[in-house]
């Protein structure tokens, strides 16, 4: 007589093994499933745009693409809202220095001292640099580096020494054009990249070509042309990305030494 009942006989030897075998699978369809996606995302992003109209090779007019993508123009001239309002931000109206007085001693020696309003879209970054409080006669002309697709148009033509030794309401009227798609895209494939020389050269300091970076970075390094940290050189009043060359942790520490020496020593002891 034994005691083994029937089911401990068709037990497994290991019954773990089933439920790896299980989850094996299971993970692998996950993997696959995964990989489907991305291939076809790929050949998706690989496909060249049919331009209803050709664009010029250096249009700047965002109205001009708007023939042939008017869904992207439609959201672009969505940037000139100004009704949103939120905790955090928004595209409304909103007098930082007014909500919170103690960030005229915090932010002492920075513009933002002097004005800080919420941001506001696209479609008004030409009006609102001209309008704040921040910029004077002395205010140099590499401040429109982030304003404008004319931007390097005109560095082009004049050289960068050039450009950046003028002051910025001496190129008013050659800066015609807010942020547009020019900005980012390329006018014959529509490829994302940057022509500032600034932004380029950051890269290749980092030893990365911007316009060969895999989709995925570029898609956030266009933006990254204008909000991103930076500050104009002493001599030259280039712009600088302290974040090319060097680690972050040698930027956040070349620049806090930089700022505290700069601002907090020399400005501040003017409101004291
Ligand atoms: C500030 C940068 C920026 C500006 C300005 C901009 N775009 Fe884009 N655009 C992007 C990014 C980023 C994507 C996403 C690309 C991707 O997913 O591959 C995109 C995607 C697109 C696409 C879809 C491309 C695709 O492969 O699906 C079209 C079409 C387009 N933009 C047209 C325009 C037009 C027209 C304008 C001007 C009215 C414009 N863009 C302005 C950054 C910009
Ligand atoms: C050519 C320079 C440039 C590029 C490229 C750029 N921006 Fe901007 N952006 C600006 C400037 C300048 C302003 C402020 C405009 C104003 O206040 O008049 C702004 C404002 C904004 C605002 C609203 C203001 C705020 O503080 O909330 C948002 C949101 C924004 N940008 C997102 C983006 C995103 C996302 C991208 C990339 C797809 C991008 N920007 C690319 C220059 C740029």
């Amino acid at each position: 007589m034994t005691n083994t009942t029937p089911s401990s006989q068709e037990r497994l030897p290991f019954p773990w093994l089933g439920y790896l075998f299980f989850f094996a699978v299971l993970f692998g369809t996950f993997i696959l499933g995964m990989m489907i996606v991305s291939v076809n995302e790929r050949r998706t992003e690989s496909v060249k745009r049919n331009m209803l109209f050709d664009i010029k090779p250096e249009e700047m007019d965002a109205a001009a693409w708007g023939r042939s993508f008017p869904r992207q123009y439609e959201s672009w001239k969505r940037t000139q809202d100004t009704s949103f309002r939120s905790k955090h931000g928004g595209s409304a109206y909103r007098d930082y220095l007014k909500a919170a007085p103690e960030y005229v001693v915090l932010f002492a020696g920075y513009g933002f001292s002097k004005e800080y309003n919420q941001g506001r879209g696209h479609w008004y970054s030409l009006t609102d640099v001209l309008e704040s409080e921040r910029v004077g006669e002395a205010t140099a002309a590499t401040c429109w580096h982030c304003k404008s697709p004319d931007v390097p148009r005109l560095i082009n033509e004049m050289g960068v020494e050039n450009f950046s030794k003028k002051k910025l309401f001496e190129l008013k009227y050659q800066i015609t054009h807010p942020i547009s798609c020019y900005d980012c895209h390329d006018t014959e494939t529509l490829a994302l990249r940057s022509l500032r020389p600034a932004v380029l050269e950051g890269f290749q300091g980092l030893g990365k070509n911007m316009n060969d970076l895999p989709l995925q970075e570029r898609r956030s390094a266009v933006c990254g042309q204008c909000h991103s940290t930076y500050h104009f050189a002493d001599q030259t009043g280039l712009v600088t990305f302290p974040w090319a060359r060097v680690c972050w942790l040698k930027i956040s520490r070349s620049i806090t030494k930089r700022r505290r020496f700069q601002i907090g020593h020399t400005r501040l002891a003017k409101f004291a």
